[in-house]
């Protein structure tokens, strides 16, 4: 696998890389990251992103401690089958260890954004903590993981922060205007990037009018 692979062989071998070495990460490749981040288009091109990179050993501990508890709490019964032989167990068995390795991870990078109503919420109805505005968000999000492959380095998206989000905004200190949209694991990789596992896209598709196919192109499983 060439270093600096071609943006079509990034985009097919994006897959969450959750064995990450514990070597540390150059703040200069960081950088370069989170400036092909900041290339994302946002709402009115008002870039509400903003990051936060921990790198700190309390501040991943505190982190990893919380996600695992909460990983173990809401996949449940579906943690029985991190052993089994089958494509879902194996994902499931490197998320598990992700979530016992995360504070060993060398950054863990915090994706933020700035709270917004959705146009489509009626003033009146604009009650307590707008959302972050994920739209806006997340094409900056994936632009970090495809940097990343394109850099050689391992990450993976997370959201369970959702779980315990409030006591990151104390521990860090992140204003509540602000909100976490997505939490990334970066490190060199332990293992080898592969082709993503998809459905084909054909099922996905539709001609037209919703439910039709068409020959080479669209194909919707309903
Ligand atoms: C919105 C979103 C939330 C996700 N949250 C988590 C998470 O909390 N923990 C985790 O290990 N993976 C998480 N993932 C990663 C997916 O589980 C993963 O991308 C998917 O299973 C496909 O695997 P692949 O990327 O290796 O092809 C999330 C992905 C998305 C898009």
């Amino acid at each position: 696998m060439t270093p600096d692979p071609g943006l079509f062989e990034t985009i097919h071998t994006l897959r969450a890389m959750r064995r990450l070495k514990p070597d540390p990460v150059p703040d200069a490749v960081i950088q370069k990251i989170l400036a092909a981040g900041t290339c994302a288009p946002s709402g009115q091109n008002l870039q509400r992103w903003a990051f936060l990179v921990v790198t700190d050993p309390a501040g991943k501990r505190f982190f990893g401690e919380r996600y695992d508890h909460w990983m173990r709490d809401r996949f449940g019964s579906l943690l029985s089958h991190v052993n089994d032989p089958t494509p879902d167990g194996r994902s499931m068995k490197a998320a598990m260890h992700l979530s016992e390795h995360l504070h060993e991870a060398p950054v863990l990078l915090f994706c933020c954004g700035k709270r917004d109503w959705p146009f489509v919420v009626p003033a009146e109805s604009r009650v307590g903590l707008a959302p972050p505005s994920y739209g806006s968000i997340y094409p900056c999000v994936q632009n970090i993981l495809l940097a990343c492959r394109g850099l050689g380095l391992g990450a993976s998206l997370t959201t369970m922060h959702q779980m315990f989000e409030p006591e990151m905004h104390e521990f860090f200190g992140i204003p509540l205007t602000h909100g976490v949209v997505a939490v990334i694991p970066i490190g060199y990789p332990q293992g080898n990037f592969g082709p993503v596992r998809r459905a084909p896209v054909e099922t996905k598709t539709h001609f037209n009018r919703w439910g039709q196919g068409k020959p080479g192109l669209a194909a919707p499983t309903l």
